[in-house]
């Protein structure tokens, strides 16, 4: 059977009030699926409220949206995957667009934060995808080759295999021009040809994320290579949240 996987990711939006009362309607909403795997992102204030609101669904994983490599110190503002594992967190999003290009993370800041949830272990997501410009100049595969290449080569198969990776065009993100859903599954296959040629065994989920919404959300996961979805602005609101999970599955 096949494994999907939908993701939400609520950027700066819910403390943890709203994660609480986000929690209660949705799970009202929305039981579980046999082969269907859910994960919450809430802001690292949130983490812990959501992590035991979703407690008793073993269909619902949270975690946070960014991590620190180092386990503890003089880091101020910073979370560490130890005080996400500490939250109930079982994993984190690893180089979302937003952290790349607005506040500057590199290819090895990513690795390093891979390397630090593995160590906890926690599962990353690592999250890849080109600018307009580099798709504009046919440098999409390049892009995605190079993110990706870039931790792969940090850490052993057995590790890679644990990863969950987003591709996630930074172009499609919250502007409502998500990529046709061949097109992704295009670069899908350029991402798995990357897992191959660097051994990694088994199938790792490749999640698409950027614009996704109830009007395309069964067409991307149409696509054989579409493992799941990760979802920014339309995962904001419970009822509208579950419809995309429904229309998905
Ligand atoms: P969006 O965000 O669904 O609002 O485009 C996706 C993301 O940034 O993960």
């Amino acid at each position: 059977m096949r494994r999907r996987i939908f993701a939400a990711n609520w950027k700066m939006h819910h403390d943890p009030l709203a994660a609480a009362s986000f929690a209660l309607r949705f799970e009202e909403l929305s039981s579980p699926v046999e082969g269907r795997h859910l994960w919450f992102f809430p802001p690292a204030v949130s983490l812990a409220t959501a992590a035991e609101a979703f407690g008793r669904r073993p269909d619902i994983s949270v975690g946070a949206q960014n991590v620190y490599w180092e386990a503890k110190g003089a880091f101020t503002g910073e979370t560490s995957p130890l005080m996400v594992a500490g939250c109930g967190g079982r994993g984190a999003l690893v180089g979302h667009s937003e952290r790349r290009h607005v506040f500057g993370e590199t290819d090895a800041e990513t690795v390093k934060k891979v390397k630090a949830l593995i160590a906890q272990r926690l599962i990353p997501m690592l999250c890849v995808g080109e600018k307009l410009p580099e798709r504009e100049a046919g440098h999409t595969a390049d892009v995605v080759r190079r993110q990706l290449r870039a931790v792969l080569t940090e850490i052993t198969v057995t590790e890679a295999a644990e990863l969950l990776v987003a591709y996630e065009p930074v172009w499609a993100i919250g502007t409502g021009r998500v990529a046709q859903p061949q097109d992704a599954a295009e670069v899908h296959r350029v991402i798995r040809t990357v897992l191959h040629e660097h051994r990694v065994p088994g199938r790792v989920p490749v999640l698409y994320g950027g614009s996704v919404s109830l009007a395309n959300v069964a067409g991307l996961l149409a696509e054989d290579e579409i493992d799941g979805v990760l979802v920014g602005g339309a995962s904001l609101d419970p009822a509208g949240w579950a419809s995309i999970v429904a229309a998905g599955t």
